[in-house]
This record gives structure tokens, C-alpha cells and sequence, in this order.
């Protein structure tokens, strides 16, 4: 880390984040896999009940640092289930957070989970559910696991208007660094508050409760990439420029909160 721990404090102070703004500066920095997780799961959680001993399915955890959160903040019990980062390797970070006996770190793809049927409270997903959960059959695979009037959050970065056609020029024109935002072939997995609730609506299995942008998601997001790079984990800061250039008009945070329906049997898809 390049700088002073007070340095990287106030570069992290946000007070729209309170719970957040709790945990170490220099944990939150040195796990993180894009957006802060913590002020994610802070703003997703102030519309999920959370009640202590629930069990609540963590999507994508990436690091763990949300799982972790949810323990801590809410008492509630936390399978952290992810692709990338193996379950030892969070296993190591949720011991030495001391929730060893809340938080179960679980390797799994998300078209393979290793649950039964209406285990979980409440699933949850923060920067992830985009990779795959725009598929228009996943729901159905994925509302399975949750016990029906469970809830299901799910955070994701997303678009404040649609794109139609190519991407504007500020969001593909080179950083500064050689790199670009927009990568195509990832990006148009990026969709507005209107894309996800009716992409969840139509399928009947969910109530969708809300979904909406956060309010200066992208002024979130930039004071976010701008502390990475400054604590020097980043050296890519493609999000930079294409943030400043863009001020909300197109980037930000979606979010969607719905609760399952009866239980319906499924196929063996
Ligand atoms: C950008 S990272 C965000 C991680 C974490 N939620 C956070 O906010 O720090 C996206 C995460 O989604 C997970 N992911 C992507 N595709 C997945 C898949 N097909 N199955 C399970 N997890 C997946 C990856 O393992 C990765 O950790």
C-alpha cells in the first residue's frame, strides 16, 4: 500500500455508509474486486430483512468481505458461494474475521449449486448476478434455493438509460492507461432499472418489491476506483476517465429486490 493509513481512511469516508465506514480501510482495499462490496451490501441490505439466524445465500462473494459484513451487521448465517476465489482461500479471510462459525465459504458455478431447494432465507448477490443472470431461463434455476416469501437482492453495476447500438464514444475512447471501460463483449451485460425489473417480472416466480439506481451511484463508484489507485492496488484506472466523462448519465448501481412466490416444483433442469 502507497499511502498512510489515516490517508486511505479519509480518501474511504463516506457517510451515506455508515455501517461500512467500521470496517479497515486497508481489508476493504486489498479484497476488493471492483465496487466497494461494503457499501453494496450496506445500501442492498436497507431493503432486505435480515434477522439474526436467518441463512442467506451470498452470490458471487468474490472475497468474502460482503459475507463477512452480513454476518457481523446482522447476525445472520452466510454461505459465501464463489467462482473465482477459492473456498480455502475465503476460509483463511472469514477465520481471521473471527465469523468462522456464521460464514461457510463454498466454491461453486452458478449453474451448478450445491443446495438443496428452499434452504436459504434470502439470497443475495453484489457486482456478480451480471455474469450470468441475464440469461432469461436463470431465474428459474436460481429462485430455487431460496424458501418461497424468501427475499432476493441482488446489487449490479447498470445503466441509467439503455444503450441502443454502439456504446458513446466517452465510455470506449482510450484511458490514459492504454485501456478502455467498454468492453463489448462484458459491457452489454449492463442494463437499466426498467431492463432487470421486467427481465425478473415476467417470469411470474417473484414478486419484484423495488429497483432502482442509486442516487450518485457513479460519484460512489469514482471516489472508490480513485482510493484504489491511490493506495497503488490499481494501476489500471480505466474507470476513471470514463466516470468523470460521464457523470451518471449512463453508469451506476442497479438495484432489485423481490421475494419468491409458492414454491413450484422443478424439472431436473
Ligand atoms: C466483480 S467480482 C465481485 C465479487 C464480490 N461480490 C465483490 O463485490 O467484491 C464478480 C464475482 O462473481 C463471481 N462469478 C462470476 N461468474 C460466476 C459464475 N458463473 N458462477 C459463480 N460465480 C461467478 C466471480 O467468482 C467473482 O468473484
Amino acid at each position: 500500500m502507497n499511502i498512510t493509513k489515516e490517508h486511505l481512511a479519509g480518501l474511504l469516508k463516506n457517510d451515506r455508509f455508515p455501517l461500512s465506514g467500521k470496517y479497515e480501510p486497508a481489508w476493504v482495499i486489498e479484497n476488493e474486486m471492483g465496487p466497494n462490496a461494503l457499501w453494496l451490501a450496506e445500501w442492498l441490505c436497507e431493503r432486505v430483512e435480515l434477522k439474526p439466524g436467518m441463512r442467506v445465500l451470498d452470490m458471487g462473494c468474490g472475497r468474502a468481505m460482503s459475507a463477512v459484513f452480513l454476518a457481523r451487521e446482522f447476525g445472520v448465517q452466510v454461505w459465501a458461494n464463489d467462482l473465482w476465489i477459492s473456498a480455502s482461500d475465503n476460509l483463511r479471510r472469514i477465520r481471521e474475521a473471527g465469523v468462522e462459525d456464521r460464514v461457510f465459504p463454498i466454491h461453486a458455478e452458478a449453474h451448478a449449486l450445491p443446495y438443496a431447494e428452499g434452504f436459504f432465507d434470502a439470497a443475495i448477490s453484489l457486482d456478480s448476478y451480471h455474469y450470468y443472470g441475464t440469461d432469461d431461463l436463470y431465474l428459474k434455476y436460481f429462485v430455487r434455493f431460496v424458501k418461497a416469501g424468501g427475499a432476493i437482492g441482488v446489487v449490479v453495476p447498470g445503466l441509467m438509460r439503455e444503450i441502443d447500438g454502439e456504446a458513446p464514444e466517452h465510455l470506449t475512447r482510450k484511458s490514459p492507461g492504454g485501456g478502455r471501460f467498454w468492453d463489448p463483449a462484458e459491457c452489454f451485460s449492463f442494463h437499466t432499472v426498467n431492463w432487470w425489473r421486467r427481465h425478473w417480472a415476467q417470469t411470474q416466480l417473484v414478486d419484484v418489491l423495488l429497483a432502482d439506481a442509486q442516487q450518485d451511484g457513479w460519484k460512489h463508484w469514482l471516489q472508490f476506483e480513485e482510493a484504489k489507485v491511490a493506495a497503488g492496488t490499481n494501476r489500471n484506472d480505466d474507470e476513471i476517465p470514463a466516470l468523470k466523462a460521464d457523470q451518471g448519465g449512463y453508469l451506476g448501481f442497479v438495484r432489485l429486490v423481490a421475494r419468491r412466490r409458492e414454491a413450484a416444483s422443478h424439472d431436473a433442469d
